[in-house]
C-alpha cells in the first residue's frame, strides 16, 4: 500500500499535469471569489481590486490556454461533441475512463466557470461606469451571477470528489502538488494531443 506522500513524490508513478501557473490561478480565483462573496464588503475598494485581480488571472489563463504547458492548452482538453457525448454515456453506465488531464465533462464545466467568473467581474466594473450607473440589469447580473457561481462551484466540487472516488486519487491534492497518477494506457479520442484518458481497470 503506497502512502499519499510516496505516491506524490514518486515520479515513476506520477506525472506533473498542472503547472505552477494553473495551480496558482485556480486557488487564487477560488479565494478571490469566496472573499468577495462572503467577507469583503462591496463598499470597500478592496472588493473591486480583488475582482480586478481575479479578472486579470482569468485573462492570463486564457493566454496560457494557447501558449502554456501541454495539459493547460485548450486544444488538449476542450472536447469535441463526440467525445463529450461518449463520455457522458459512459458516465451514466459507470464505465467512464479516467483522463490524465481534464475529462470532457469537467472541461465543459471549466469553460462555464471561467465565462461566469468573467461575467461577474465585468458587470462589477460596468456598475462604476457612467453609461451603466444605476442600471438594474447590470446589478442583477452581478448579484445573480455570483449566486449562480455558488451552484456551479458545488456541482464542480461534487464532480471532483466523485471522480476522485471513482479513479482512486485525490484530485484536490493534485491541484496543490500538480501531480496525478501516471496513466497506464492511452486512448486518444481526438488527436495525439487530446487530454489522454487512463484505464484503471486495465
Ligand atoms: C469559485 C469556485 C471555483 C472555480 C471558479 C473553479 C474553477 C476551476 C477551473 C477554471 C479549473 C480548470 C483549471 C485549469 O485548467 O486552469 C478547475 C479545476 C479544478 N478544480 Fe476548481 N474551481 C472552483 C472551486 C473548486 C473547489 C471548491 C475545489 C475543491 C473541491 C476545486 C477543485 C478543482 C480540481 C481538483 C480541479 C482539477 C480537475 C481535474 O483534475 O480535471 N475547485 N477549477
Ligand atoms: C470575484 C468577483 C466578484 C464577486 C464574487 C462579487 C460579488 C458581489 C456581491 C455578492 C455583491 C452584493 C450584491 C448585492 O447585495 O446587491 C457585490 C456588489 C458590488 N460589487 Fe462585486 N463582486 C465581484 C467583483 C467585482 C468587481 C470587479 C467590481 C468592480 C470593479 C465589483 C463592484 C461591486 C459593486 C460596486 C457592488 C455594489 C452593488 C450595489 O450597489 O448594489 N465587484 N459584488
Amino acid at each position: 500500500m503506497i502512502t499519499i506522500n510516496r505516491l506524490y513524490k514518486d515520479s515513476s508513478r506520477t506525472v506533473l499535469v498542472w503547472d505552477g501557473f494553473v495551480r496558482v490561478f485556480h486557488w487564487s480565483i477560488v479565494s478571490g471569489f469566496l472573499l468577495n462573496r462572503f467577507i469583503v464588503e462591496d463598499n470597500n475598494a478592496l472588493h473591486n481590486w480583488i475582482g480586478y485581480f481575479v479578472l486579470a488571472m482569468i485573462l492570463l489563463r486564457l493566454l496560457w490556454g494557447f501558449t502554456g504547458s501541454h495539459y493547460a492548452k485548450f486544444r488538449n482538453f476542450v472536447p469535441g461533441m463526440k467525445s463529450l457525448i461518449t463520455y457522458l454515456i459512459d458516465l451514466v453506465n459507470f464505465r467512464e475512463r479516467d483522463y490524465q488531464g481534464h475529462n470532457p465533462a469537467g472541461a465543459v464545466m471549466i469553460i462555464m466557470l471561467i465565462l461566469l467568473m468573467m461575467t461577474i467581474c465585468i458587470s462589477g466594473w460596468m456598475m462604476g461606469l457612467d453609461k451603466f450607473w444605476g442600471e438594474d440589469w447590470v446589478e442583477d447580473l452581478h448579484y445573480y451571477g455570483s449566486s449562480g457561481m455558488l451552484y456551479l462551484m458545488s456541482v464542480h466540487a461534487a464532480g471532483v470528489f466523485y471522480a476522485s472516488f471513482r479513479h482512486k486519487q485525490n484530485l484536490v491534492v493534485s491541484m496543490v502538488t500538480g501531480r496525478k497518477s501516471r496513466q497506464r494506457e492511452n486512448y486518444s479520442t481526438r488527436s495525439e494531443n487530446q487530454s489522454l484518458p487512463v484505464n484503471h481497470t486495465g
